[in-house]
């Protein structure tokens, strides 16, 4: 199985949910992460999990489209692949994009992200009429202001889009997010219980549910 944090806007949290989805879900079932970064955010966070005498989850990179596409041949139901794409469109991502078998899509509620979220769609589009299917990704809410209780014209924009579906879950900017990656671990083994790891947590009951893994 193939999950992708995916969106051509950077700083949204595609790295960092990635990574908390590989910890909580590796529970399930055997994870890898595929880090299709330039900027290898998750490479050296796993680094550091090392250093720190934690073990390292199975990191892998492609150098072009065919190599990672060998490896979506192999893909099967009894593992599941992250990918990290990275915050820029490129033929890389687009080939994760079409492959996967779940996408998800963080955003804010500030109003760049609505605007990079409507650039998105117009990809989502393009690969949607290559494939002759309507490709569709889970919009996910992430590093909300935690008092912030109304999400405003965005999701408008998501609900009417048939190229995004809004997940239930909603992650909060919590500074033990942050920090949790800063030593190489994921927020539940870095505080498990806080707000934060029920937030992720919930996220990942979603994804379980979506992939069929309850
Ligand atoms: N829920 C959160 N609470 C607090 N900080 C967060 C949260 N989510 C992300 N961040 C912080 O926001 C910044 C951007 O997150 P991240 O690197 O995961 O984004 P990205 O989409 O992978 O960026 P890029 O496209 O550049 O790879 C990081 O400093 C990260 O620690
Ligand atoms: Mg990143």
């Amino acid at each position: 199985m193939i999950l992708t944090l995916s969106h051509q806007k950077g700083g949204v949290g595609k790295s960092t949910i990635a990574w908390n989805l590989a910890a909580n879900l590796s529970a399930d079932l055997p994870v890898r992460i595929v880090d299709l970064d330039t900027q290898r955010s998750l490479t050296v966070t796993n680094a550091i999990r090392r250093d720190q005498g934690m073990e390292p989850f199975e990191m892998l990179h492609f150098q072009n489209a065919v190599e990672l596409a060998a490896h979506i041949e192999e893909d099967s139901d009894r593992k599941l692949t992250i990918i990290d794409s990275g915050g820029f469109d490129s033929a890389f991502n687009r080939l994760a994009i079409v492959a996967s078998d779940l996408l998800i899509t963080p955003v804010s509620d500030k109003p760049f992200d609505l605007m990079g979220l409507q650039k998105y769609e117009e990809i989502l589009k393009t690969l949607s009429e290559i494939q002759e299917e309507t490709i569709t990704t889970n919009v996910v809410f992430n590093n909300l202001n935690p008092a912030l209780r109304r999400f405003g014209e965005i999701v408008d924009f998501v609900c009417l889009s048939e190229h995004f579906e809004l997940m239930t879950s909603v992650l909060r900017q919590r500074v033990d997010v942050a920090n949790s990656v800063g030593v190489g671990k994921s927020i539940r083994e870095y505080r498990r219980f806080s707000r934060a790891d029920r937030e992720f947590e919930a996220l990942c009951d979603e994804v379980r549910q979506k992939i069929g893994i309850v």
